[in-house]
């Protein structure tokens, strides 16, 4: 059985959580697309106390020792990130391996001058800026697609590796020089390279092979989608959305599995919404109560630290995701944030230059004219937090839930009412349907 995590919203739904809940489930856990932009934040009990684990490349199931990671071929990977976040697994007593961790041969590099071009051209932007993370995530993907990218295959060829990199440098200093930045040094990237080179090429494979003939001797995969569907480089909120395909069709092209290989698809879902960075936000909350679910639900990027805007759960985009990735069932998180509210909204449509419409236009700036159409439930005014049945929830919660999985269009096959993996309402019945016998 094969599974893949999608993020609907816009990122930060909580896909760490989910992905650590299922991964011991699972042989393989693969990452098939992003970078390091991506902060998945995973909580574990460990001798009556918390261990937090925050992971930006690497994939959640590497904190279960019987996982094998995948670094899929659609991830961009810069190498100085993922040595740190490799040393600091370590001092958290992880080990990190050429056995349990694989990368793709044919994963792009994000080098330093990638980095500096993301800010430089993040700055001629001005107004109309991303927010990108400044990681240098959209430079490396547009080397990839213009055919000039330095792939992680390429740290197995280390006098090959150097050529490039000089090539490549001289070209990015040139832009670089031309948009006003500083010129990297290209002697002390030519030295990091062979370092790089040493460090990282006992993980690098050939992850399509890998995992096709991993499935084929029945072994299972999980899948764990970065970012999320309004994020989409051709689905989300062009231009604010990351260069990735971060809807199910990502899974295919960055791990090299057919859609056939795929039997399940879940969607992390938030109880409400979330966005960093520029870009249209229909149900987005100006007022006080905006920045109390901020506050309650720690709503701050977990890579880049930046508060998060908060607003209302959206049904249109919640529907959208159910439809363009096909989504199996929901993974509803952070119910408990919304405990204190008096009253809960929840978008059911827009209303664009004076008509109402159930869909989300092309076109951002249409989004962002969009007036959201509500609708009002009782909030419950009482504490979710830690709940494990969906019985013992409050009556006005459970409708609240009802609703929305009736108007999204997919079930909920878990509801987290707390970061820890015991506070998860699962509903072990419907994940059988779908071959998923978890052991949780
Ligand atoms: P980039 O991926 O750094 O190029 O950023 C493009 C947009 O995607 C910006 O609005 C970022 O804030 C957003 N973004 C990228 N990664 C994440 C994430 O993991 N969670 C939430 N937003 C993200």
């Amino acid at each position: 059985m094969n599974l893949a995590i999608i993020g609907t919203q816009w990122g930060d739904e909580g896909k760490g959580k989910i992905v650590d809940l299922l991964a011991s489930n699972f042989d393989i856990v693969a990452r098939y697309q992003g970078g390091h932009n991506a902060g998945h934040t995973v909580i574990i009990r460990k001798d009556g106390e918390d261990q937090k684990f925050v992971l930006h490349l690497i994939p959640s199931g590497i904190t279960h020792p019987a996982s094998t990671c995948v670094i899929g071929n659609g991830v961009v990977i810069d190498p100085r990130a993922l040595l740190a976040e490799i040393a600091d697994l370590k001092t958290q007593g992880i080990e990190v391996t050429h056995k349990n961790l694989l990368i793709s041969n044919r994963a792009h590099l994000i080098l330093p001058y990638h980095v500096a071009l993301d800010r430089r051209v993040e700055s001629h932007r001005g107004n109309n800026a991303v927010g990108t993370t400044m990681r240098g995530i959209g430079p490396a993907y547009e080397d990839k697609m213009a055919r000039r990218g330095l792939r992680a295959g390429d740290l197995t060829n280390v006098d090959l590796l150097l050529e490039k990199l000089s090539r490549n440098t001289k070209q990015a200093n040139n832009l670089l020089t031309h948009l006003g930045g500083e010129p990297i040094d290209e002697n002390q990237l030519l030295v990091d390279g062979k370092h790089w080179a040493e460090m990282i090429a006992p993980h690098i494979t050939d992850t399509t092979y890998y995992l096709n003939n991993a499935a084929q001797a029945g072994k299972s995969i999980l899948l764990e989608g970065a970012q999320a569907t309004m994020l989409d480089i051709d689905h989300g909120t062009y231009p604010f959305v990351t260069s990735s395909n971060s809807t199910i069709g990502g899974a295919c092209t960055g791990a090299g599995v057919p859609p056939s290989m795929i039997e399940t698809t879940i969607g992390v879902i938030k109880a409400y919404t979330t966005r960093v960075g520029g870009g249209p936000f229909p149900t987005e909350l100006h007022d006080e109560l905006g920045e109390a679910i901020r506050a309650k639900g720690r709503e701050y990027g977990a890579s880049t630290g930046r508060p998060r805007r908060c607003g209302w759960f959206d049904a249109v985009i919640a529907r959208y995701a159910v439809m363009v990735n096909g989504l199996s069932a929901l993974a509803l998180t952070k119910l408990d944030v919304l405990d204190d509210l008096e009253e809960i909204k929840i978008c059911v449509g827009y209303r664009i230059n004076g008509k109402e419409t159930d869909q989300i236009p092309y076109d951002a700036g249409e989004l962002e004219a969009a007036e959201p159409i509500y609708e009002i439930w009782p909030g419950w005014q009482a504490s979710t937090q830690g709940i494990a049945n969906f019985d013992d929830l409050p009556a006005k919660a459970k409708n609240y839930l009802e609703r929305l999985a009736e108007i999204s269009g997919a079930p909920f096959a878990f509801i987290s009412t707390g970061p820890e993996r015991n506070e998860t309402i699962i509903d072990k019945e419907l994940l059988e349907k779908f071959g998923l016998r978890l052991s949780i």
